[in-house]
């Protein structure tokens, strides 16, 4: 099945239908488009735009399938140039038109591309970002180069929720364990040192690495909230251990820290994610 195949395959299967939701893949496109406008993530890109670049103006979105982003940051008043190789009306160029057309939106350009091929010219926009894509390059070394190309000197490039494999064994277990695969058979991974040495190739600087737990940009849907009663939890379930272990000493800060320090004890465990997903805050030198 192809991508856009998949995308409609799942919507009349009832045990998709929170992925369909959370992954914004619902037939009514303006929904998606709210419910993303909507969530704790996007709200903590909008941040990340203002940190880095409060004046922006220009922003390429990349490999920005049905248009959520794309069309909430035209809705926000950047200028958006949206890339998309994907033709589709479900998850692709066709689909972000739609909305284009539907909403009266005249501050948003689609283009059918894919990054490697991208046709702008050298130090054009003030902000690159691309969300759940880079993971997806053809050429991830080609697919950053280009991002940082039209990239004005000092602009963001925000790359979001990529998976991160550790090697190809942990590779292996990410792609049995994704719910679509099965189906369409285009997920990928990278690990975090491929993405870095893209990123340096290119001549970007890397400011933030932001692993699994880091932010709810990777997290979400889970909540903030959700991930603090995790931790909170695990770290009491491994108190209670070395409580056995050592008595209530245990208990004193100084003994738990150490303990922590010297175990490299940590309560929040990506490692039992599989293809955790991190993100990547770059300026172009
Ligand atoms: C998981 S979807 C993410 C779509 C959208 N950014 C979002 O977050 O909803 C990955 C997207 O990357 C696109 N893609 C795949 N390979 C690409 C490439 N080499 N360059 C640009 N986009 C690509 C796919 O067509 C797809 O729309």
């Amino acid at each position: 099945m192809t991508w856009d195949e998949t995308i409609r395959y799942i919507r009349i299967l009832p045990e998709h239908s929170v992925l369909v939701e959370k992954a914004y893949f619902d037939e009514d496109l303006h929904l998606n488009v709210r419910r993303f406008s909507e969530s704790d993530e996007f709200k903590e890109t909008l941040k990340i735009f203002k940190k880095y670049k409060p004046n922006a103006s220009k922003v390429l979105d990349v490999g920005c399938g049905n248009g959520i982003s794309a069309i909430n940051f035209a809705l926000k008043g950047y200028n958006v140039s949206a890339v998309e190789p994907d033709k589709s009306d479900t998850v692709g160029a066709g689909a972000i038109k739609l909305l284009k057309e539907e909403l009266n939106l005249e501050n948003i350009e689609i283009f059918e591309d894919f990054a490697e091929n991208i046709n702008f010219p050298n130090n054009f926009f003030d902000v690159v970002y691309v969300r759940q894509a880079m993971h997806h390059a053809n050429n991830l070394d080609k697919f950053i180069k280009e991002c940082v190309r039209v990239l004005k000197p000092s602009g963001l490039l925000l790359t979001i929720r990529d998976h991160v494999i550790y090697n190809e064994k942990d590779k292996e277990w990410f792609l049995s364990s994704h719910p679509l695969q099965k189906y369409y058979g285009g997920e990928n991974a990278f690990t975090s040192i491929e993405y870095k040495n893209a990123f340096k190739k290119a001549g970007a600087k890397i400011i933030k690495e932001l692993k699994y737990f880091d932010s709810i940009i990777n997290y979400f849907p889970a909540t903030t909230k959700e991930v603090l009663i995790l931790k909170n939890s695990n770290e009491l379930r491994q108190k209670k251990k070395l409580i056995n272990k050592l008595g209530s000493i245990a208990n004193n800060w100084l003994v738990w820290n150490l303990y922590c320090l010297l175990s490299s004890y940590k309560p929040l465990n990506e490692t039992t994610i599989p293809g955790r997903i991190y993100s990547y805050i770059v300026i172009k030198k």
